[in-house]
């Protein structure tokens, strides 16, 4: 068993079990970080190892040396001048690769409501407004239900017949549709938030909140004023939420 008492292959050997027994044998297994750093510390004492004396340095370097510059190994030395520059430059491309993930979207999805709005001509101020329709509390029912009618028409297809956003289009739509039902959409936005969005939909949502490719229509040229608080008494009666209210200074 010559082939054992050469330093070089006894220094191969052991840089190898090392590396298998750090990446394969421990438990948890340990980080590329930590493993580097084991590699190095073992590399360095088989250095000192195989340098310890005269004769074993030259048993070390005595194999490298024949490949590199005997006839008798021009075969093995061509064969690593074409394997060596193949796995660099294969380590190069993994390195190098872009892996497929997709882009991170940050999406604001309740961003600030703008100061006021032209709808249909007319500026209406976000900041501040009720409902008018509130103020009538008689006909509260009637407005309702006429929302619902509004509703029914226009809005279930995507935000479902039981306002929870599961409607027919739903499946294909990302953004999905406002979940009314949940607490996080309507029982946390103001009236007239509401009013904005309804009229302006996904069009109208601001810059910042870009990349938005929200299929929620504009409804200015399709519902009226009243049609659009209608719908927003039936959405919070029908829910059984509360839309937040301004503050009133006291
Ligand atoms: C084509 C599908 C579609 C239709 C029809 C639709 N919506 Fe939407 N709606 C969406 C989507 C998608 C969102 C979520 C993305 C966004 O906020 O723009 C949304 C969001 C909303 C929001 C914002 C909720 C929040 O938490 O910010 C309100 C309010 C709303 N819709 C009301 C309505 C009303 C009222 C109607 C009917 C008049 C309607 N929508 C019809 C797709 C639709």
């Amino acid at each position: 068993m010559s082939l054992f008492r050469s330093r070089f292959v006894q220094a191969v050997l052991i840089v190898a079990l090392a590396f298998v027994v750090l990446r394969f044998g421990i438990r948890p297994p340990a980080p590329w970080s930590v493993i580097k750093i084991y590699m190095t510390v073992v590399f360095l004492a088989v250095l000192i190892y195989v340098s310890a004396d005269a004769d074993s340095w030259r048993s070390f370097v005595g194999p490298i040396r024949s490949t590199l510059v005997d006839p008798s190994r021009r075969l093995v030395r061509a064969a690593l001048a074409i394997v060596l520059p193949i796995l660099l430059g294969y380590y190069a491309y993994t390195q190098a690769a872009a892996t497929p993930e997709a882009p991170a979207e940050l999406r604001a999805v309740h961003p600030a409501p703008p100061g006021s709005i032209q709808f249909r001509g007319k500026e209406i101020n976000i900041s501040g407004v009720e409902n008018p329709l509130r103020r009538d509390q008689a006909s509260f029912k009637k407005h309702a239900a006429a929302g619902g009618e509004t509703y029914i028409k226009n809005c279930v297809y995507c935000h479902g017949d039981n306002l929870d956003g599961h409607g027919q289009f739903a499946p294909a739509l990302s953004p999905p549709p406002a979940d009314f039902q949940d607490p996080g959409t309507i029982a946390m936005l103001q009236e007239a938030y509401l009013f904005w969005r309804i009229a302006k939909g996904g069009p109208g949502l601001p810059r910042e909140s870009t990349p938005w490719n929200s299929a929620m229509p504009a409804w200015e040229d399709r519902l009226t004023e009243e049609q659009i608080w209608q719908v927003i008494m039936y959405l919070y009666d029908a829910t059984g939420q509360q839309p937040r209210r301004w503050e009133t200074a006291h």
